[in-house]
């Protein structure tokens, strides 16, 4: 028995049969011959492949329309959502969208291998703001590569169709998503509602793909041309969804992505949501999610380091009960973390900062935007009449997993916060890692910079100005 995968693309309601493990870039550019989205990288990189994509979340509400990477997504994704290429952009006014109409009018396209993503970006991204500042450009076209233009021409375009007439995207009314997509004898793409349902799933099939947003996992389908016989999404189930505060904790549903849980970093601890600004692009933080990504267990996930400098928790859930894991404690070795084939990811709680609780997050990367760290810090410091009473330092990229630094929280705390602290601090980060030499840095720059960090959150702390760039 198969099931049809039913969505919208460029308005029309579209029945599709095919493997739902398909990118969709190679749908769209295969099947559907819609060949103005462009693969570059493969790897949601370079943006080439961006389509606006709009789906109802979990609690039956409608999202807008969102920029997405179209070689990292898969077709079973698509099940009951709104997809709108560059092709439906040119049909939604007479003259084509207003970005594609400013984009051409400024020059702002030369070869013309991204621009059909940088419209895509620039539509979402007017579609969700009509009053874009340049910082909101520069945003949303971090995840969009332009090797021949140059940005300028194409910030400029950007402005101007902010200015002109129907720059929202079309009203769409979205169909309730089935619950499974796919032929059982080749491919089969579930959509749990509930989370009975998915762990139901999870207990029968513990060899499926569990997938969130994919932007880790579909790597494998781009460019390793894996094929999934059988993927759990945890797209439509509501309990993963919420973004809740109660005594005195931040509870963040396992579905959550990491654009949807900006606001809420924002507000709490403002460096962590510079750190999650810097955390791919627009493109890959509308689909990941921060269950994702404590998942993978990378010793250079960003989320990590954060999150154990907070004291952050996990509520694992299996058919057999829930059990509360300290997030320090669920990495185990390289890639490795203490979850069960039967558990999911139900809940991220971070303790909500208490009075004089300073937090602060340093990622260094080779580029400032879309990149992964080489290393990033992570420090949460109580300190009053200029004395530490309490210190939680977390490190990624120093190590086979995101670790604590007790041995520096042990050097600072009940001292105050001056040159000889500062001193035994860094001396403790130099004697408690062995580094990695890999690509991204050495293990002696490695060293250094976690050190320098620590002279970074001191000079921080005093109120001097600090910006960490990419070095
Ligand atoms: C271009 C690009 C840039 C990136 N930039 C960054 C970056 O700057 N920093 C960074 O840290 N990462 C980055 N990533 C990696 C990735 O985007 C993140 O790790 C993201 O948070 C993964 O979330 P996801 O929902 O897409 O996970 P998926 O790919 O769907 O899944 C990843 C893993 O998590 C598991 N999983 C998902 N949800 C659950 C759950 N609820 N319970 C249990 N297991 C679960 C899956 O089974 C899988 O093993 C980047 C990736 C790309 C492609
Ligand atoms: S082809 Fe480069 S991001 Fe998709
Ligand atoms: S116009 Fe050539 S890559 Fe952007």
């Amino acid at each position: 028995m198969s099931s049809s995968i039913d969505f919208t693309l460029n308005g029309q309601s579209v029945s599709v049969t095919c493997r739902p493990d398909t990118t969709v870039l190679e749908w769209l550019r295969g099947d559907a011959l819609l060949r103005g989205t462009k693969e570059g990288c493969a790897e949601g990189d370079c943006g080439a492949c961006s389509v606006l994509v709009k789906r109802k979340s979990a609690c039956d509400e409608e999202t807008k329309f969102q920029a997405a990477n179209s070689c990292i997504m898969l077709m079973g994704q698509l099940e009951g959502a709104a997809l709108i290429t560059v092709e439906g952009l040119a049909q939604s006014a007479p003259d084509g969208h207003v970005v594609q109409q400013r984009m051409a009018e400024n020059g702002s396209s030369q070869c013309g291998f991204c621009t059909p993503g940088i419209v895509a970006s620039l539509a979402g991204l007017l579609d969700q703001n009509n009053a874009p500042e340049d910082s909101d450009i520069h945003d949303a076209l971090a995840g969009n590569l332009c090797r021949c233009t140059g940005y300028r021409p194409i910030v400029e375009a950007a402005l101007s169709a902010a200015q002109g007439s129907n720059i929202s995207l079309p009203e769409i009314t979205l169909e309730a998503a089935k619950t499974v997509v796919g032929a059982e004898d080749e491919s089969v793409f579930h959509l749990p509602k509930t989370l009975a349902e998915l762990l139901e799933l999870k207990t029968k099939h513990t060899d499926a793909v569990l997938l969130a947003g994919g932007t880790d996992m579909s790597l494998d389908v781009a460019h390793a041309r894996a094929r999934w016989e059988r993927v759990i999404c945890t797209r439509d189930v509501q309990e993963l969804q919420g973004v809740d505060i109660a005594q005195e904790t931040l509870r963040i549903g396992g579905g959550v992505s990491w654009q949807t849980a900006l606001p809420v970093l924002q507000k709490h601890w403002p460096s962590f949501a510079t750190l999650v600004r810097r955390f791919g692009s627009t493109q890959i933080r509308s689909m990941g999610t921060l269950a994702g990504n404590l998942a993978t267990a990378s010793p250079i996930g960003d989320g990590a380091p954060a999150l154990i400098a907070l004291g952050a928790s996990l509520t694992l859930a299996s058919k057999s009960g829930q059990r509360e894991v300290a997030l320090e404690d669920f990495f185990i070795d390289y890639r490795q973390c203490d979850l069960a084939p039967d558990e999911v990811i139900e809940a991220i709680t971070i303790p909500l900062p208490k009075p004089q609780q300073e937090f602060r997050a340093y990622k260094i990367s080779k580029r400032y935007d879309q990149d992964i760290s080489t290393v990033c810090g992570a420090f949460s410091l109580t300190v009053a009449n200029d004395t530490v009473s309490a210190a939680r330092i977390a490190y990624g990229g120093m190590a086979a997993t995101p670790v604590r630094c007790h041995e520096a929280e042990a050097a600072i705390k009940g001292c105050a916060m001056d040159e000889a602290t500062l001193s035994a601090a860094k001396m403790a980060i130099e004697a408690s890692f062995q580094p990695m030499s890999d690509m991204r840095g050495s293990a002696a720059y490695r060293a250094m910079v976690a050190s320098k960090l620590m002279e970074r959150l001191f000079a921080d702390l005093s109120g001097e100005a600090v910006e960490v760039m990419s070095l």
